[in-house]
């Protein structure tokens, strides 16, 4: 069975993964090399109950449920989106995956790695992890203008401990990619980050 290359882009929100994910698809698509772009939460049920969570609040949802929610919507994801795309050798890239649950739903108080072997039961494991941060003066400058939500100084604490996690992650798959630089400078190292993968020069 041919496999196809698993490219995810990680990190907390502010980061611009989201941007490099799509502009390194462009690359891809331009130098003719099939690829395909998911993200999770995905739009399917789960990810649509996952989305009314965090824009109105948990009312009354437990930390266990939302967790069980980012894995159900993963399950769903993985079987309908990345497996058959994978089957079919295309290049997979990911706007946050299962190192997103072990950071995010770890922060609340999950161990870390227990989430990332959980998911690794189903989910398959990517061949490159990006994982997007900003030198700590701005990651603290942007945490602190989120102020202005709801539950503001739990909110900074929160993505704190979920920066930490980030930042600990280990293993020959892993890329930190400091994204404290021009939009040109960041693609090239997204570019350099995951280059050996292809026979064909990027
Ligand atoms: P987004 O802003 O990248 O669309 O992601 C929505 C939020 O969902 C973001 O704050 C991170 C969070 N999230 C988790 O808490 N756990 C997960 O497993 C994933 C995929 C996202």
């Amino acid at each position: 069975m041919s496999r196809g290359i698993l490219i995810v882009f990680e990190g907390i929100d502010g980061t611009g993964k989201s941007t490099h994910c799509r502009m390194l698809g462009e690359l891809l698509t331009e130098k003719g090399i099939a690829n395909i772009s998911f993200a999770e939460p995905t739009k399917g049920k789960w990810g649509q109950k996952i989305r009314r969570l965090l824009s109105e609040g948990r009312n009354g949802v437990s930390a266990e449920e939302e967790l069980e929610w980012f894995l159900n919507d993963r399950k769903e994801d993985v079987e309908l989106n990345i497996k058959p795309a994978l089957e079919d050798g295309k290049v997979v890239l990911m706007d946050r995956y299962y190192f997103s649950t072990a950071a995010y739903q770890g922060a609340l108080g999950f161990d870390p790695h227990e989430i990332k072997r959980e998911n690794e039961k189903f989910a398959p494991v990517p061949d490159r992890v990006l994982i997007f941060h900003n030198p700590p003066e701005k990651s603290l400058e942007r945490i602190e203008s989120s102020r202005e939500e709801k539950s503001s100084f739990e909110k900074r604490e929160y993505l704190i401990d979920v920066q930490n996690i980030f930042k600990n992650f280990s293993g020959s798959n892993i890329r930190f990619i400091l994204s404290d630089d021009t939009l040109e400078n960041v693609h090239e190292k997204v570019v350099r980050a995951v280059k050996d993968l292809f026979e064909l020069k990027l």
